[in-house]
């Protein structure tokens, strides 16, 4: 199906006429230029110029480059504003695009080019200046050519213009995207960081370590820590003995997109075995963009996510689940449920979002999905910053996000993908890491996974995890904070390998995960029986619980929730973590890094010793 098959109606002649009067003589700037189409894509042929295009420029966000300053102000521990969240209006107003942004991208369009002003429209907050216009009237004043690109043999067909396009520049500083252009959207891959098989439950294995084993119930009590890891076991390797008392005032969510659902007869299978407390009680689901939990979908995730988070809170503590319908980039989807803005702004949703902040927020949502690769790249770059800073506007309202780092090592996904010649490769011998996003984005805390070593107990130090590499490593796209650079230098300049250059891996990157917890081999009830799986997937909603912990006791203590924790975690004393010593996370054809003491790019600065962690949250404001 062409992208717009609706609006193919043939126009007059082309209403660019250009009103030579008012031209500025502006040079123009190029941008978005990509070698090739976007992955999963192939050109079909040139776009027919009478199509119509309902062209979307999304401008510049006002402020931003104080958002760090913002987000500091607030979450750095000595701040004497620490913990004083923003209201969302006073987000919205602070990031709006400025009035001169809306009449320099209109004036340029009406005025330079002589297009009828009824056919410019701004929406709603002045987030974005929209019209429809012909292929033909497109290419002249974007100076591009439009494509048909194809997925597959005879699949989903979109329009773009793969070799970018061109603003003049007086226009150009005001505008984020011009849409479509160079994002036609990416086709579904499989984008969750935990174990894949094909027969959900049933042990088969899938190639290398990549596999959820069925486990029989009976045998569960026999195995230790090393061999399956139940709530007990987590309570024991991090101290984690915490009821809930602030009720109502606190919440928790996990995300789950895709066909990732869950079904309540599992939960009560799991809680009945390991918390009775909570049989029958269930997570309240939120439905974005039509996400239903409805079969047919896989279980693995969202029940690995639910499981973990309601049986380490227990029945005190509400639990929300952020279903995610089936959307392009879900993501952004889940970002503009509670941001309206960011709805009108998202650049690659092709219908158009529906839920537009009318969701509740939660003041944690653990995340266990990945979405991009983090390298630079004219398609993937301006999505990555313009999705993280979402982030960063909304940790203002005092949400934490977590997110997992991924189960691929120094590569992307499970696919273990490097870069290759600029190019990602699948399992290559060699390349350049690559990270992934969210886990990358300095406002989302990421986190890695270990494993209590073979024959230990939960009172040993753990390693990390051997039965897949955990996912860790530096940003191409977000430099360096200043929070984590006395660590993240400590680690490069003494325990690094020397031998990886400049061009394996970016020192000067946002380092990540921050911290860690087990992530294998986690016990689960899934699809009417037990399972052994994990992944940085069971890691991140495991921190997410002990954040949400944190909050239940700042609340109760009349204060705030934590909100954006990284620069606290990076302040706080060594003494609040277990260092995670042992291990490596291979990937590109190297072994990847090594766990050293302090923070390392596999295990961050360690697993949480949860009573001396939330000790230190609660001395602060
Ligand atoms: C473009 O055309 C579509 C379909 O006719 C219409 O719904 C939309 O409002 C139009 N957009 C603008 C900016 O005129
Ligand atoms: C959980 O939600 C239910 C239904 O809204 C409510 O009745 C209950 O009081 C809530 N429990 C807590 C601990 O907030
Ligand atoms: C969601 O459901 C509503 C009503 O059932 C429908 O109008 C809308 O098109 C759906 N949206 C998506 C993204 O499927
Ligand atoms: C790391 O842990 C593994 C598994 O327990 C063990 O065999 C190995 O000796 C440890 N390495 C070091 C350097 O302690
Ligand atoms: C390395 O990271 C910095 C900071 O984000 C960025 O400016 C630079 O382009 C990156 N280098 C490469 C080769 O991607
Ligand atoms: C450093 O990496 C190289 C290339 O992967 C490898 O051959 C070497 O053994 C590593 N050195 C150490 C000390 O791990």
């Amino acid at each position: 199906m062409v992208a717009f098959p609706k609006l193919i109606l043939c126009l007059a002649t082309l209403a660019v006429s250009v009103a030579s009067t008012s031209l500025r003589t502006s040079p123009r700037v190029t941008r978005g230029f990509r070698r090739s189409v976007a992955r999963g894509w192939s050109l079909h042929r040139r776009a027919d110029p009478d199509t119509v295009l309902p062209l979307k420029f999304t401008l510049v966000q006002s402020n931003l480059e104080n958002l760090d300053s913002y987000l500091l102000d607030i979450a750095d521990p000595h701040s004497p504003n620490y913990g004083n969240h923003w209201s969302y209006a006073k987000v919205a107003e602070t990031f709006r695009p400025s009035k001169e942004s809306v009449d320099t991208v209109h004036s340029w369009l009406v005025d330079d080019l002589g297009i009828d002003s009824h056919k410019v429209q701004i929406n709603g907050n002045g987030d974005t200046v929209q019209l429809n216009i012909t292929v033909a009237e497109a290419e002249n004043i974007l100076g591009a050519e439009y494509y048909i690109y194809r997925a597959g043999e005879g699949g989903d067909e979109r329009i773009g213009c793969h070799e970018g396009y061109s603003l003049p520049e007086h226009v150009s500083k005001h505008v984020d995207f011009v849409w479509p252009t160079i994002h036609l959207g990416r086709p579904s891959l499989n984008r969750r960081d935990g174990f894949v098989s094909s027969t959900p439950g049933a042990g088969q294995a899938a190639p290398g370590p990549r596999i959820k084993k069925a486990v029989e119930k009976s045998k569960l009590p026999l195995l230790g820590c090393d061999e399956a890891v139940t709530l007990d076991c987590l309570r024991d390797l991090y101290n984690f003995h915490y009821t809930p008392v602030s009720g109502k005032k606190n919440s928790v969510a996990v995300a789950e997109f895709e066909e990732e659902i869950f079904q309540q007869s599992d939960l009560n299978l799991f809680f009945e075995t390991y918390e009775p407390s909570l049989v029958d009680f269930e997570p309240k689901v939120v439905s974005i963009e039509n996400g239903t939990v409805a079969p047919p979908g896989d279980f693995g995730e969202a029940t690995l996510d639910i499981e973990l988070v309601m049986g380490l809170l227990g029945p005190k503590q509400n639990v929300t689940v952020y279903q995610v319908g089936d959307v392009e980039q879900p993501i952004d989807a889940l970002l503009a449920a509670f941001d309206a803005s960011y709805c009108n702004i998202d650049p690659v949703n092709e219908q158009g979002l529906t839920d537009c902040g009318n969701k509740p927020r939660s003041n944690v949502v653990s995340i266990s999905y990945h979405f991009e690769p983090d390298f630079i790249d004219p398609g993937i770059t301006p999505i990555v910053q313009r999705g993280c800073r979402e982030f960063g506007k909304l940790s203002l309202t005092g949400i934490t996000w977590v997110a997992s780092s991924g189960d691929g090592g120094v590569a992307y996904s499970q696919a273990e993908e490097c870069l290759v010649d600029g190019e990602l490769e699948f399992f290559p011998d060699e390349g350049s890491f690559v990270g992934q996003f969210p886990a990358s984005c300095p406002y989302v805390t990421a986190v890695g996974a270990t494993s209590v070593a073979p024959g230990k107990s939960a009172n040993d130090p753990e390693i990390a995890t051997t039965a897949f590499p955990s996912g860790g490593g530096f940003s191409n796209n977000f430099p360096l904070p200043k929070w984590q650079e006395v660590v993240v230098k400590n680690y490069v300049e003494n325990f690094a390998n020397k031998s990886y250059g400049p061009d394996i891996y970016n020192r000067s990157g946002r380092a990540y995960p921050d911290v860690s917890t087990n992530g294998f081999p986690t016990v689960i009830a899934e699809g009417g029986g037990f399972v052994l799986t994990g992944g940085t997937s069971a890691s991140a909603p495991i921190f997410a619980s002990f954040v949400a912990a944190i909050n239940d006791a700042r609340l109760a203590r009349g204060k705030r929730p934590v909100g954006w924790i990284n620069p606290a975690l990076y302040s706080f004393s060594s003494h609040v973590y277990n260092d995670v010593t042992n291990g490596t996370n291979p990937g590109c054809g190297t072994d990847g890094f090594s766990a050293a003491p302090g923070w390392d790019p596999i295990t961050g600065l360690g697993t949480p010793n949860f009573p001396k962690l939330l000790q230190a949250f609660l001395e602060l404001r």
